[in-house]
């Protein structure tokens, strides 16, 4: 049976440097799959890439006629108020290169404060949105008004760090766009992610969740900031993220010494 691009980059997940639970990425995956046999189509967008490790195992799921719009600041970085990672162009296209069709790809080198959902909306509904750019409460606020004016009927929102206690720009940016009327609803609360989507499919994902993954919620109906959602608990061990930046580091310097051995 052949690999699916998927599965092939879950083997290298630990190369791209990043922030990403792999018991998430497996359950987005998951969750991307039950969405194309239900029929569903569109294009994935995330905002904040930084190297693209969530970005591609999202992408990676695609048909080879949807579209991945990929939103970060790049090398604007005097514009990353919270230094919230650290988007690089040039790692990113590398990862694309190795694990994505490239032609698939739409960079949006972009503050997502200043994009319009139209700049977005024009490559289609969006079926899964992935918010990890900025993380203050009025960048977050931003961020879900955005994806809320985009995504399909059944399309799935994933908000980062939302308990991180590190970042409570986040759930603090939560709570305001639900004050402020934002209609997504959580669905799930998975390895630092929480998922969200439109009042008319939440039901239809819970359930899905539960009976997918009976292994990884003894916490359902929970409260959660006005709404219920089922916990998902972590599966896999995360490796310590030095190993990777270690590993980058090695490779980068191999690479200098084989490009200095050739002069
Ligand atoms: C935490 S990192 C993203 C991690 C990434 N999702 C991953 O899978 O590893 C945050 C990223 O958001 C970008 N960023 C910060 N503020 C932004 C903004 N207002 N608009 C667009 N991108 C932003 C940063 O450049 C950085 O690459």
């Amino acid at each position: 049976m052949n690999e699916s691009a998927f599965d092939h980059y879950f083997k290298h997940i630990d190369d791209v440097e990043g922030w990403l639970s792999k018991t998430t990425a497996i359950l987005s995956n998951r969750l991307m799959r039950h969405q194309s046999t239900g029929g569903l189509v569109g294009p994935i967008c995330e905002i904040g890439i930084h190297h693209g490790k969530y970005f591609i195992a999202l992408a990676s799921e695609l048909r080879r006629d949807e579209q991945a719009i990929a939103i970060d600041l790049f090398e604007n970085q005097e514009e990353n108020i919270d230094h919230s990672g650290m988007g690089d162009r040039h790692m990113f296209e590398g990862n694309v290169t190795k694990f994505l069709n490239p032609a698939c790809v739409i960079t949006l080198h972009a503050n997502s404060t200043r994009l319009s959902p139209g700049a977005i909306s024009k490559y289609g509904k969006i079926r899964f949105f992935s918010i990890d750019g900025g993380h203050t409460e009025a960048i977050t606020a931003n961020d879900l008004r955005l994806a809320e004016r985009t995504i399909a009927t059944g399309g799935i929102v994933a908000l980062d760090d939302i308990l991180h206690p590190s970042w409570t720009g986040v759930i603090s940016g939560y709570v305001r766009y639900k004050r402020e009327g934002g209609t997504l609803r959580p669905f799930a609360l998975v390895p630092n992610k929480l998922f969200l989507t439109d009042g008319s499919s939440v039901a239809s994902y819970r359930s899905f969740m539960r009976s997918e993954f009976p292994h990884l919620t003894d916490q359902q109906d929970r409260e959660f900031i006005g709404d219920m959602v089922d916990v998902f608990r972590e599966l896999l061990p995360a490796r310590p993220r030095w190993t990777s930046r270690f590993k980058t580091k090695v490779r980068k310097r191999v690479k200098k010494i084989k490009r200095l051995m050739r002069h």
